[in-house]
């Protein structure tokens, strides 16, 4: 490790109170061209719950002072300390005005974090520590302050400058433009924000169920305004739903959303004022597919809800980053599923869950929701925090039941408004209300890892009884070897080979379906009056974040995929036949019956197609994705994890290539416009479509090439796209394909980053030649994370085969690229080194090139963020 590298560890046993609070926080921007000049006056006092230190010390990084005074005194070199990161006043009052000025540069700031320029106009990202490189300030989350905020520029500069809040004044003087903005609620430095360019704006209203008018902006480059309506409707959708699903009202008159070209992120909740990466705002139906309209809702009701979640009740420290995070993607998640398909919701959060959480918790970086350590808070920003927490916080949802956990979370939103908390908070709101016990419950919050459940039963003919028996266990995570049993919420049901059972436990009528609280490591539950052996439909709806083991039978799967009315276990069921047909063709073993128990089963669902949702459908043909079926392993292969893939879709393909092609035509003409029940529609004659390319013939290429022709839409004319690019014995026809494609959208940058990705996700040929070649395009640009997202993380983490290929140049090729990256931009950089910290999952000599490619990285000179990943990952 280079001797340089920085190896400050922040753990949550040290958290103690600030020394100093802020009561008002003024600040005064100059935007210059080549320079900002940042004037603050902060209003600070005493703590009276801290140590009662004498000095006052402050974050800042990359900043030039220029002026320092406390209320009429100029201080002098004496009076005060300055490090790389921090500022010490030696020797301050009680309460007092600090009046600080800094110079920073914008222009400069490749690592678009603080205050930075994109496309040309000044734009901020703040959390987690960003604000530090803005000014000197108490730049935690527990220091909350009332802001005010001027901004100056030249007169005709900009025709937009915002900040958080309500716009004060905005004048011109001496050829200034002077703008003034005040945010009435308290909030951390984590959520200002500042914006100014020049940019249209869309503009409506909402009223709010109290009755107040709120102006509604989204502001964007003039060229986007047309792709801004669809993120208006969901915006006004997201506020009525928050009041209707948690009573919470929108607080200021005014809220704006401003879209930016270089982000690191999604999105950014600052109150008030969101900013958002332009991928997670724009959408309209010509250059936007489904699954990006249905992410922009989905990003637009995660920011509008953290006003409550996240903004008036914020988080204590880093640490608890999943009180925020964890909440708002729950109810995020529930929005879209209440605005969308339900069961398809969910299927998709479960599959990330367990292609890239689990992946994640047995792993070297494993981490609990509720981390306890950290050198670089950015590296925390991961689906553990997100999405596992979303998992935990339904699991309450569920354990309380409607009634209760909305009345937990008023508890939670009245009794913390304008503080800054802790997720130990939350649970304790759950378990004032509800009364029950969640001691257990909380070892989700402290303990890393994924539990695994392994199932067996046993049926009494005689008794008429069923027996399930449960066994939990976790395996150990770095730094957590002792692992203990948690409380799971396991939703579970029993079927006949016609319908779900009454369920009978201890006497009890249960209806068809009960959860079951498993809390010991082992457990028997025992199903009364079962008058023959049941199929058991497990963990419905996802119930819980874990691993299942359970030795089905092949009629049982197929009775499962058929039947079961829950849409997760549907999809679950079928799942798990492709998988048991793709471990056998992995492990060389024959998988006759599987494959025709697949086949059958799969014809009949395509032949009974009008019968079902379509959407879940679609869901229902797509194979275990390759991560996931690694996770199955001790040690995964993944060259021949992708060959039982493809080898599976081509018989898949040869086998029903009817039933394909006719759902395909019949669908026809079931795919205009932007209905549900239409995007339904395109879903599975879209995976039908990508199901014939697998054959090489000359009407499927002809049907594929058609439709890219003629689709009035993004999502088909992309699907065919990949329909093309994607096969290789279609490769002529591709060319063409993908040469008409960038013709005719280079204009928008969303698009030719869509046409970056499908040629850096193409499973055959040299693709890293390809990907290389796509790095000195005119239209990519390295510092743009939505280009490095749309080629080297589309090659690292969405070709499998690829990116694993034998020699291990995937796996340099991405080392390179973030030694390069990490020189701009380290929170970009760390987060591409994703794929190459699984090195654990493959075989010896996988992983010892994976290893080796990490180890390169260990000769340069890293960011905290990059040395952060690698030290841990090789450890
Ligand atoms: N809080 C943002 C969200 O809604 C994420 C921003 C984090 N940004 C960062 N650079 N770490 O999820
Ligand atoms: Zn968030």
């Amino acid at each position: 490790m280079s001797p340089t590298a920085p190896t400050i560890v922040t753990r949550l046993a040290d958290y103690r109170v600030p020394e100093f609070l802020i009561e008002k926080t003024q600040l005064t921007f100059e935007l210059h061209e080549a320079h900002t000049d940042v004037s603050s006056q902060l209003t600070l006092v005493r703590n009276p719950q801290g140590s009662q230190a004498a000095h006052l010390e402050l974050h800042g990084e990359q900043l030039e002072l220029l002026t320092l005074a406390i209320d009429d005194r100029v201080l002098t070199s004496k009076d005060y300390r300055t490090t790389p990161q921090n500022l010490t006043i030696y020797n301050v009052p009680e309460r007092f005005v600090l009046h600080c000025t800094t110079r920073i540069y914008p222009e400069k700031n490749t690592a678009l974090e603080g205050l930075y320029r994109s496309s040309g106009m000044y734009c901020t990202q703040c959390e987690a520590e960003g604000f530090r490189k803005i000014t000197y300030y108490l730049d935690r989350p527990d220091v909350m302050s009332e802001f005010e905020t001027v901004i100056i520029a030249d007169e005709g500069a900009f025709s937009t400058m915002l900040s958080n809040g309500n716009c004060v004044s905005d004048t011109v003087k001496d050829g200034k433009r002077i703008v003034h903005w005040h945010d009435p609620f308290k909030k951390p430095s984590y959520l200002f924000a500042l914006v100014a360019g020049n940019l249209a704006c869309l503009e409506d209203h909402f009223t709010t169920q109290s009755g107040r008018q709120v102006l509604l902006q989204i502001y964007t480059a003039a060229k986007d305004q047309d792709k801004c309506h669809f993120a208006m409707q969901s915006l006004k959708k997201a506020m009525r739903w928050d009041e209707q699903t948690y009573g919470r009202e929108y607080d200021l008159d005014r809220f704006m959303i401003v879209a930016v070209d270089d982000f690191n992120m999604g999105a950014m909740e600052n109150k008030g004022l969101n900013v958002f990466n332009t991928s997670c705002v724009l959408a309209h139906p010509a250059s936007t597919t489904d699954a990006a309209f249905r992410r922009v809702e989905g990003v637009i009701g995660h920011e509008y809800f953290h006003n409550w979640s996240g903004n008036r009740v914020t988080c204590r420290d880093w640490f608890q980053l999943s009180l925020k995070e964890g909440l708002t993607v729950f109810r995020d998640s529930e929005f879209s599923a209440d605005m969308n398909s339900r069961a398809v919701k969910r299927i998709e959060d479960a599959n990330v869950i367990r292609s890239v959480q689990f992946v994640e918790d047995a792993g070297p970086m494993a981490h609990p929701v509720r981390p306890e350590s950290y050198m670089e808070i950015s590296n925390f920003y991961t689906v553990t925090i997100y999405e596992k927490g979303a998992e935990v916080v339904r699991m309450l949802a569920n354990i309380l039941g409607p009634t209760l956990y909305r009345q937990a979370t008023d508890l939670y939103f009245s009794r913390f408004d304008g503080q800054a908390v802790t997720c130990d908070d939350f649970v304790q709101c759950m378990e004032e209300v509800s009364s029950k016990d969640l001691s257990q419950f909380r070892l989700w919050y402290s303990q890393a890892g994924t539990p695994h459940l392994q199932i067996s039963d046993s049926y009494d003919a005689a008794r008429q009884q069923y027996s399930l028996t449960i066994r939990q266990y976790t395996p150990a995570t770095p730094g957590q070897t002792d692992k203990k049993a948690l409380h799971i919420p396991f939703k579970i049901a029993l079927y006949d080979n016609q319908a779900a059972l009454p369920l009978v436990i201890n006497g009890q009528n249960q209806g068809t379906e009960t959860v079951l609280d498993i809390c010991q490591d082992e457990q028997t539950i025992v199903f009364e009056q079962v008058t023959e052996p049941p199929i058991p439909s497990l963990l419905r709806g996802f119930s819980a974040p874990v691993k299942i083991s359970y030795d089905y039978q092949l009629l049982q799967l197929q009775q499962l995929i058929l039947l079961d009315n829950d849409g997760f276990c549907r999809w679950d069921a079928m799942q798990n036949l492709m998988r048991m047909v793709l471990s056998k063709t992995i492990d060389g073993a024959n998988n006759h019956a599987e494959q025709a128990a697949l086949i059958a089963v799969i014809k009949q669902l395509l032949t009974n197609h009008a019968m079902m949702d379509a959407a879940l459908l679609a869901c229902m043909l797509s194979l275990p994705n390759s991560p996931y079926l690694a996770s199955l392993y001790e040690k995964a292969d993944p060259v021949a994890i992708s060959q039982a893939r493809t080898q599976l879709q081509d018989q898949i393909a040869a086998e029903l290539q009817t039933e394909l092609l006719n759902c395909y035509q019949v669908l026809q003409d079931q795919t205009h416009g932007l209905t549900a029940p239409a995007m339904a529609a395109r879903s599975l004659r879209n995976a039908a479509l990508a199901y014939l390319l697998h054959i090489d013939e000359v009407r499927y290429r002809e049907l594929a090439q058609q439709q890219f022709a003629q689709a009035n839409n993004m999502t088909d004319q992309y699907a065919a796209l990949c329909a093309l690019v994607y096969a290789e014995h279609a490769e002529a026809t591709a060319q063409e394909a993908l040469a008409a494609f960038y013709q005719q959208w280079q204009h928008e940058a969303l698009v030719v980053n869509m046409w970056f990705q499908v040629q850096a996700t193409r499973p055959w040929g040299d693709v890293l030649q390809t990907v290389r070649k796509l790095l000195s395009h005119e239209a990519f640009d390295a510092r743009n994370p939505n280009k490095l997202r749309a080629v080297i993380a589309a090659f690292a983490s969405r070709n499998f085969a690829q990116f694993h290929d034998k020699s291990g140049q995937g796996y340099q090729f991405l080392a390179e690229q973030i030694a390069d990256i990490d020189q701009r931009n380290p929170q970009m950089a760390s987060r591409l080194l994703t794929p190459l910290t699984h090195w654990h999952q493959f075989t010896d000599a996988h992983a010892a090139l994976m290893r080796a490619a990490l180890e390169s990285l260990t000769q340069r000179e890293l960011s905290k963020d990059v040395y952060e990943v690698v030290s841990k990952s090789l450890h």
